[in-house]
C-alpha cells in the first residue's frame, strides 16, 4: 500500500515547501498550523503567544536571495539581496497563492499528538490528534512530514549565571526583544555573541547609554557584503571553492579565511578574538557591529561572573552597572506532540541523514528542516521534502537499519572534527549535504554532460553560485525554467543594486568577458584534476 494522505504539521517554509511537493506528486496533503498565518518564524509580531518563535522587527536575512530561494521559483528580480521579514513574508504569499497552498492548510489547528495507528506494522499509517476551537479531533494519515521548526523553545541558561535573582533591572531572551525603543538611555548588556546577540547589541548601541556585549569563546565576524560587494554566500558557496576546500589542508583554509576576516578589522585588538579556528564554528554575521565597538557604542566583555542588584561583575573583575540584560542565548528544539514512549526517537534525536527516524518499520514519517545548514534552510527542506516523498511513494527504499546507523555514526564523527561542540551534530555543509541529499534522489546536476553538451552552464555551475535552481535541471521534479534561472541569476543579484541609472555603462561587461574567457581555460584543467582525483 503506497501513501496518499499526508500530515504536515506546520505552516512556515519547511512546511510550505513539502505542501508543494506533495502537490506536485499527486499526494494529498493536509497542513495543520497553529498559528493563524504562514510563514512560521518570519513573521513578526509585536506580541508573540508563548511558545511561538519570535523575531525582532529589524530582522534581515543573513542567506542572500538567490541561495536562499525555492528551487523552481526564484525571488523576483528587484528584490534586495538580503531580505527583511516583511519582505520574506511577502515572497512566502507569492509562492503559496502561485502554486495554490492555501487551501491545503488549517490555521489555528494545533497538533497534540502524533501516534502509531494499531495496525501500523502493516498499514504504516499514522494518528494525528488536531486541537482547533478547543476541541479535538484525530485523523488517519498515510505519512507525516513533521516541519514544526527549530527554534520553538529559548534556551536560558539562568543557572549559569549567579546572583540573576536578585538583579532588579529587566532581563528578557533575545527571543522577547522586538525593538530598542525601551532601552533608549538604559546601560544594556547583551549575553551571547551569536547572529541575534550582535544584531541586537548594535541596534540597542545606537540609542543606549551604553551596550555592553559579554562573550565566552569570542566569535568570528562575517560581512554580508562580500568582495566587490557581492553577497557574501553567493560568492563563497560555488562548486569550485569546495573541490579547492577538499584538496586544501583545513589549515590552510582557516587561516585564509581569517586572515582575510581579520584584514577588515583585527579581531584580537576588537575584544573579540575567538577560542575556536573559524572552520570549527557556526557563522556570525555582522555587517555593523565593528563600527560600534570603534564608536563605543558596543563594549567587548568577558564572560559574566555574577550580578549584583545593580550590576554585573565579569570574570576579568570590573564591574559595570546595567540596566537591563538581554539573553541572546540561543534555541531548543523540541517535538512536544511526540511522546517519550513513542519509539519515533531514541533520546538523542538521531535520524538517517538528519530526516528518517531509524527505528520504524515503516518510513511513513520525517522530519524537514530539523537542521543547521551553513547556508539556506529553504531549499535544504524543499530537497529533504522532494526525497521524503519519493521514499512515502516507495519509488526510493531506505537502507537497512544497521546501515542507516552506521551512517548516522559516521555523521557524528565528522560532525566532531568540523565543530568542536558534539551537539552540533546538526550543522552540515550546504553544497556536500544538498548534493548527498540530490544524489539519494537522482537530481544532482551531472557536469561532465553539461561540460560536453552546455558549456555555458557546466561554468556557471561550477564557478557561479551553487543555488538551489540546480537541483531542477534533471531527474524528477526536472523544471523548465531551471536553466534560464541559473543563466540569469547574476542578473538578479546586480537589479535592485542598479538604481541610479549611469550615463554609459563602466567597463564592468568586459571584466566579465575576460573572467569568463580565463575561467573557460582554467575549467578544463581543474575538471581533469578533479575526476583522477576523487
Ligand atoms: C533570528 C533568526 C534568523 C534566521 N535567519 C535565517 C536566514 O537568513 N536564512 C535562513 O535560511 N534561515 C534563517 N534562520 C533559520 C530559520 O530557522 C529558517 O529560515 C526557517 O524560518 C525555518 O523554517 P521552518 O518552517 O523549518 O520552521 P518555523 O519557521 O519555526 O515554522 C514552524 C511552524 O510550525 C508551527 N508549529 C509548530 N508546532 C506545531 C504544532 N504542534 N501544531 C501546529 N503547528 C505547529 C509553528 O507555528 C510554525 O509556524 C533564522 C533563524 C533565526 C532564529
Ligand atoms: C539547550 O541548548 C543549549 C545550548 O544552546 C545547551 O547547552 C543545553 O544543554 C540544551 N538544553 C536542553 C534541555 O537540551
Ligand atoms: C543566520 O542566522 C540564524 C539565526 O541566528 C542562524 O541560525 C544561521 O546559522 C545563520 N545563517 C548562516 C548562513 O550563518
Amino acid at each position: 500500500m503506497s501513501v496518499k494522505k499526508v500530515a504536515v504539521i506546520g505552516a512556515g517554509v519547511s512546511g510550505l515547501g513539502a505542501i508543494k511537493i506533495c502537490l506536485e506528486e499527486g499526494l494529498q496533503p493536509m497542513c495543520f498550523e497553529k498559528k493563524n498565518d504562514i510563514g512560521g518564524l518570519w513573521i513578526y509580531e509585536e506580541m508573540p503567544e508563548v511558545g511561538n518563535p519570535g523575531v525582532y522587527k529589524s530582522l534581515t536575512s543573513n542567506t542572500s536571495k538567490e541561495m536562499t530561494a525555492f528551487s523552481d521559483y526564484p525571488f523576483p528580480d528587484h528584490y534586495p539581496n538580503y531580505i527583511h521579514n516583511t519582505k520574506m513574508m511577502e515572497y512566502l504569499r507569492m509562492y503559496a497563492s502561485h502554486f495554490g497552498l492555501m487551501k491545503h492548510i488549517q490555521f489555528q489547528s494545533k497538533v497534540c499528538n502524533v501516534r502509531k495507528h494499531p495496525d501500523f506494522s502493516s498499514s504504516g499509517q499514522w494518528e494525528v490528534v488536531v486541537e482547533a476551537n478547543r476541541k479535538q479531533k484525530t485523523y488517519i494519515f498515510d505519512g507525516v512530514m513533521i516541519c514544526s521548526g527549530h527554534y520553538n523553545k529559548k534556551n536560558l541558561p539562568l543557572q549559569d549565571f549567579s546572583g540573576i535573582q536578585r538583579f532588579q533591572g529587566r532581563y528578557l531572551h533575545s527571543w522577547e526583544y522586538k525593538h530598542p525603543d525601551s532601552f533608549v538611555g538604559k546601560r544594556v548588556l547583551v549575553i551571547g555573541i551569536g547572529n541575534s546577540g550582535a544584531d541586537v547589541a548594535g541596534e540597542i548601541s545606537r540609542v543606549a547609554e551604553q551596550v555592553f556585549l559579554s562573550t565566552r569563546r569570542g566569535a568570528w565576524i562575517w560581512n554580508r557584503v562580500w568582495d566587490n560587494g557581492n553577497p557574501m554566500d553567493a560568492t563563497l558557496f560555488t562548486r569550485y571553492n569546495r573541490v579547492i576546500q577538499k584538496f586544501c589542508p583545513k589549515f590552510l583554509i582557516n587561516s585564509w579565511t581569517e586572515n582575510k576576516l581579520n584584514s577588515r578589522f583585527n579581531h584580537a585588538n576588537y575584544g573579540l578574538q575567538a577560542t575556536h579556528r573559524i572552520l570549527d564554528y557556526k557563522t556570525v554575521f555582522s555587517d555593523d557591529l565593528p563600527n560600534h565597538i570603534i564608536t563605543g557604542r558596543v563594549l567587548m566583555k568577558t564572560n559574566v561572573k555574577e550580578f549584583t542588584e545593580t550590576s554585573a561583575i565579569f570574570e576579568d573583575g570590573t564591574e559595570e552597572s546595567i540596566d537591563a540584560v538581554i539573553f541572546a542565548t540561543g534555541y531548543n528544539f523540541s517535538f512536544p506532540f511526540l511522546d517519550d514512549d513513542s519509539g519515533i526517537l531514541d533520546s538523542q534525536h538521531s535520524m538517517f541523514k538528519l530526516v528518517f527516524p531509524v527505528q520504524l518499520e515503516k518510513p511513513t514519517l520525517a522530519f524537514i528542516g530539523i537542521l543547521q545548514p551553513a547556508g539556506a534552510i529553504i531549499p535544504t527542506s524543499e530537497l529533504q521534502s522532494r526525497w521524503v516523498v519519493h521514499v512515502f511513494k516507495g519509488l526510493k527504499k531506505l537502507p537497512s537499519e544497521s546501515d542507516m546507523l552506521a551512517d548516522i555514526n559516521r555523521r557524528k564523527r565528522m560532525a566532531k572534527q568540523f565543530v568542536k561542540n558534539p551537539r552540533d551534530v546538526r550543522q552540515v555543509r550546504y553544497i556536500d549535504y544538498m548534493d548527498e541529499i540530490a544524489c539519494e534522489l537522482g537530481v544532482k546536476p551531472n557536469l561532465l554532460s553539461l561540460l560536453l553538451w552546455d558549456i555555458k552552464l557546466a561554468i556557471e555551475i561550477f564557478y557561479g553560485p551553487c543555488t538551489p535552481y540546480q537541483y531542477r535541471l534533471q531527474g524528477p521534479g526536472k523544471w523548465a525554467g531551471a536553466r534560464t534561472a541559473i543563466l540569469t541569476q547574476r542578473d538578479r543579484i546586480l537589479k535592485p543594486l542598479r538604481t541610479r541609472m549611469l550615463q554609459h555603462s563602466e567597463a564592468a561587461s568586459s571584466g566579465l568577458f575576460w573572467s569568463k574567457s580565463v575561467c573557460a581555460i582554467i575549467l578544463f584543467c581543474v575538471f581533469m584534476l578533479t575526476i583522477t582525483l576523487m
